[in-house]
């Protein structure tokens, strides 16, 4: 699974919490095998991609052959099994970061970048996705660069982030 981050600075980091987040839609699908789709769109919005280690902890889950998930993980070219960049940065677009402003970083984000969420800039350096809360509403509008969420992010702090990238 994608490591949990810890708080390393107070004010702009935050613990990741989307490992809770998938733990109860699995929950809510009762861990039921025909919701594999569900549970695999559901981990790609929260962590952007579907990593080995996302793949394994969902079969696990969900007690089915190995097989069966990466069968339908690679079927579907709606997911996908690793970053496109070099580095990710993934917005939240929940209501509590949108109303603080995700949309507008965002957009900051794709002009700087001039590529659009969802696509990678041409040198394959930085991917732009977005996603549904991540669980760290207090601290809205969150980001995740590179598995790292940062907290209360203002259109200065995402680009000095980009500009670190580049
Ligand atoms: S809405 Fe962004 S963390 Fe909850």
């Amino acid at each position: 699974m994608e490591p949990a981050v810890k708080n390393k600075t107070k004010s702009t980091e935050q613990t990741d919490n989307r490992l809770k987040f998938l733990n109860a839609a699995l929950k809510k699908n009762l861990y039921q095998p025909d919701a594999l789709i569900e549970i695999l769109h559901t981990a790609q919005e929260l962590f952007g991609y579907l990593s080995r280690e996302t793949l394994e902890y969902i079969t696990r889950e969900l007690k089915l052959p190995p097989s069966k998930v990466y069968g339908v993980a690679t079927f579907y070219n709606f997911f996908s099994l690793k970053p496109k960049g070099e580095h990710t940065c993934i917005v939240c677009m929940g209501t509590a970061c949108y109303v603080k402003g995700a949309a507008e970083l965002l957009s900051e984000m794709e002009k700087f970048l001039n590529i659009k969420a969802g696509e990678t800039t041409p040198d394959g350096k930085v991917s732009i996705a977005t996603a549904r809360c991540i669980g760290t509403c207090g601290s809205a509008p969150a980001i995740i660069y590179d598995n790292q969420v940062a907290a209360y992010q203002t259109k200065e702090t995402v680009i000095k982030k980009l500009k670190e990238w580049l």
